[in-house]
């Protein structure tokens, strides 16, 4: 009796982990899309919510879950379900829309090392791996911006250039990227070269603001026009030094950056002591 009864609940037990197989699988195949599907982003969004909560997350958390409009899954993934990962994190996904080669952004890094040996080994590398443990040689966008699949792009980035708010998670978030290739040490030194040389950069800027300020206690706003135009320049190279230093990229730094703040200033005095000298 008691092992006729044992074989039976037995059997029930074979039937139902049988059955719960089943349905496993048929949600498993119902879980992933076909590689033919056209999806929509709503679609990415809710059912990869289910699947990882923290990267839906991180991507809200970005600039481009905020911008208009919207930098979304399928602008970097694409709309069919296939080799979704490896195209997203080739540089041509954000080159072409981070506007192009000629943009400051990314001819700054083309011109920095890690640029100039992608340019060379970009063909050669298997972007099926993740951007983690120096899989790829030289890092490309996504490896420092979307490190270990983190969607939220600005944690490697400052958020204002004149001010060091926020500056020390920034710097320890960028340095757990850099130290899969090179040594704590040498990233110490680069961050702190880094930081004094947007320094000397910030006070130029700040020079030139004092000066406008003051004389616009004097003079129309007509008259400091050519002042105020000079100083929207400086903003600009003042950025060209900060993603100079982010892009590891002397040029940016040096040539584009530091004397273009100098002179920049030079002709913000000018035109000021000429306003002076011309006052009746
Ligand atoms: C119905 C659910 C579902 C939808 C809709 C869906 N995915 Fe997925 N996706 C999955 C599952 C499940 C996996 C894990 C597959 C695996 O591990 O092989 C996955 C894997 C991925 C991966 C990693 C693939 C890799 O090569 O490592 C990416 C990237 C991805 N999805 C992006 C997207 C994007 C973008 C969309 C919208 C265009 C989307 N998914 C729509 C379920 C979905
Ligand atoms: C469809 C357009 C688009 C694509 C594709 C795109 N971006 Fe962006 N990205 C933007 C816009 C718009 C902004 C916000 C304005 C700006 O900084 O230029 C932005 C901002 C950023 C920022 C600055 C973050 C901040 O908080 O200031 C980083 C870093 C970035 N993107 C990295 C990437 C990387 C890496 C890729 C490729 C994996 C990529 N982007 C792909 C449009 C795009
Ligand atoms: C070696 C790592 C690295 C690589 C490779 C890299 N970046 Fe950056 N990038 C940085 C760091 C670090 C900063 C932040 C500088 C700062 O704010 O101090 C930055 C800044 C930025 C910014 C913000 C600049 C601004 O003022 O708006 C954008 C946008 C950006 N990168 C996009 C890209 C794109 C697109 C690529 C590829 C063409 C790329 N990055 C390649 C590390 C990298
Ligand atoms: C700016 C471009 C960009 C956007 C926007 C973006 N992704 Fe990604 N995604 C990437 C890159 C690059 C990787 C590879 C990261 C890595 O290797 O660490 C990736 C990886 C993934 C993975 C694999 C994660 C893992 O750890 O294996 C999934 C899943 C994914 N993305 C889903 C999404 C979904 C869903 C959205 C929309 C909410 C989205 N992505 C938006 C560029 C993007
Ligand atoms: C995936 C690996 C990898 C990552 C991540 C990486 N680098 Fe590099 N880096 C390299 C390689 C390879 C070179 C070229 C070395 C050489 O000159 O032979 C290089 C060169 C450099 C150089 C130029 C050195 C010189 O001699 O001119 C600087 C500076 C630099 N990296 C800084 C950084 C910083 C800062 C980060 C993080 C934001 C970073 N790197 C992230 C691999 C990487």
């Amino acid at each position: 009796m008691y092992r006729c009864l044992k074989r039976v609940l037995f059997n029930r037990l074979c039937y139902i982990i049988y059955l719960t197989m089943i349905t496993a699988n048929i949600f498993a195949a119902e879980n992933i899309p076909s590689d033919t599907t056209i999806l929509k982003n709503s679609a990415c969004i809710q059912c990869h919510e289910k699947q990882n909560s923290a990267l839906i997350k991180s991507w809200k958390k970005s600039i481009h879950a905020k911008t208009s409009p919207v930098v979304n899954c399928v602008s970097c993934h694409g709309r069919l379900h296939k080799n979704m990962a490896a195209k997203a994190r080739h540089d041509d996904t954000c080159i072409a829309c981070h506007g192009g080669k000629e943009d400051p952004v990314v001819h700054s890094y083309s011109l920095s090392k890690h640029g100039i040996l992608m340019q060379l080994e970009k063909d050669t590398y298997d972007w099926n791996k993740p951007n983690i443990l120096a899989n790829y040689r030289a890092p490309g966008c996504s490896y420092c911006h979307m490190h270990q699949g983190n969607h939220n792009v600005s944690k490697t980035v400052r958020k204002d250039i004149m001010s060091n708010t926020g500056v020390e998670n920034v710097h320890y978030y960028t340095r757990s990227v850099c130290q899969d290739c090179h040594s704590p040490r040498y990233i110490t030194r680069l961050m702190e070269n880094g930081d004094s040389m947007l320094e000397i950069a910030r006070k130029k800027v700040r020079e030139a603001n004092a000066l406008i300020k003051q004389a616009e206690k004097t003079f129309s706003n007509k008259e400091m026009a050519p002042a105020e135009k000079q100083f929207k320049i400086m903003q600009q190279h003042l950025r060209n030094v900060d993603i100079g230093i982010g892009h590891q990229s002397p040029d940016y730094q040096w040539w584009y950056g530091q004397p273009a703040l100098d002179g920049d200033l030079i002709r913000i005095k000018d035109s000021i002591s000429e306003l002076y000298r011309n006052k009746p």
